[in-house]
């Protein structure tokens, strides 16, 4: 496949889970791919045309740092897909204001330092290709509707949803689109936390029934696998997806067509 050829991509939080599944889906389809992550992402990158970069998405000399290294290593920057993210239940009345504004910091200001900084490097080369340069960030079912004790985890990624749409408005005349992808539960660290968590609150009994109740929520009957997610980050990256931008692209089973 060769419909990302000649484009570079930063994908972040790509060590593992639904960002590695992406990066992969990225260079199957051709791009060179920029591995990015707190934790060792040397085995993602080594499993395809890519590097690794050590990369925390909350801070802003990190991502000055990272796009130089995408021009420095393959030449620019064409696409980016903002995913690292992380996961937690508590009720709001327990939530300490410090461990509420850290997810903010790494679900909200990590997507939004990612746009600022690479909006400039994907809109220099974004004329060039179709469907000009693409940003795609990774919210969750949690952007669209509530559920009990995620009050933090919604509130994060509900405005990584609207924060996509006011970009998208903002770069559509650069040739820059930018989408965000909704999952459901995915099968990955990130899914088996959340798991336990449920499964603490006693809610649906233990593990396995909380996994078996979790999965049934999905009219599909599962969860979803990494590559599911990565394969709608691959479309919307590509010029396949050209008049695309603004939206949200649910990967859910079904979970909110409710
Ligand atoms: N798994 C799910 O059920 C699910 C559902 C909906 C949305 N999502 C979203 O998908 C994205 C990926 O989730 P996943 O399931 O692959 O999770 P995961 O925990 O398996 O992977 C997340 C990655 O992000 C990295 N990361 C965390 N903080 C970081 C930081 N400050 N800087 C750089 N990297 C950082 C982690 O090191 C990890 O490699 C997240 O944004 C998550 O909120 C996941």
């Amino acid at each position: 496949m060769s419909e990302l050829k000649g484009r570079v991509a930063l994908v972040t939080g790509a060590a593992r889970g639904i960002g590695a599944a992406s990066a992969k889906a990225l260079a199957a389809k051709g791009a060179k791919v920029l591995v990015t992550d707190v934790l060792d992402g040397s085995e993602t990158a080594g499993a395809i045309d890519g590097a690794y970069f050590r990369h925390d998405v909350t801070s802003e000399n990190d991502w000055i740092a990272a796009v130089a290294e995408a021009k420095n290593q393959f030449g620019g920057l064409d696409i980016l897909v903002n995913n690292a993210g992380v996961f937690w239940m508590k009720p709001i009345t327990e939530t300490a204001l410090e461990d509420f504004r850290r997810m903010q910091q790494i679900n909200v200001e990590g997507v939004f330092l990612g746009m600022k900084h690479a909006i400039p490097a994907i809109a220099a080369r974004a004329q060039q290709w179709d469907g000009g340069g693409a940003i795609v960030n990774i919210s969750s079912v949690a952007g669209i509707s509530g559920s009990p004790l995620v009050s933090a985890y919604c509130a994060s990624k509900g405005a990584v949803r609207l924060m996509t749409k006011a970009a998208a408005m903002e770069v559509a005349a650069l040739k820059v689109r930018i989408n965000s992808v909704h999952p459901g539960i995915i099968d990955t660290t990130m899914g088996s936390q959340l798991v336990e968590d449920f499964a603490a609150t006693g809610a649906m009994g233990g593990a396995n029934e909380t996994r078996t109740q979790l999965a049934a929520r999905h009219p599909l009957g599962h969860f979803g696998r990494d590559i599911d997610v990565a394969n709608m980050v691959a479309f919307l990256a590509s010029d396949a997806a050209a008049f695309s931008t603004g939206a949200e692209f649910l990967v859910d089973g079904g979970l909110t067509a409710n």
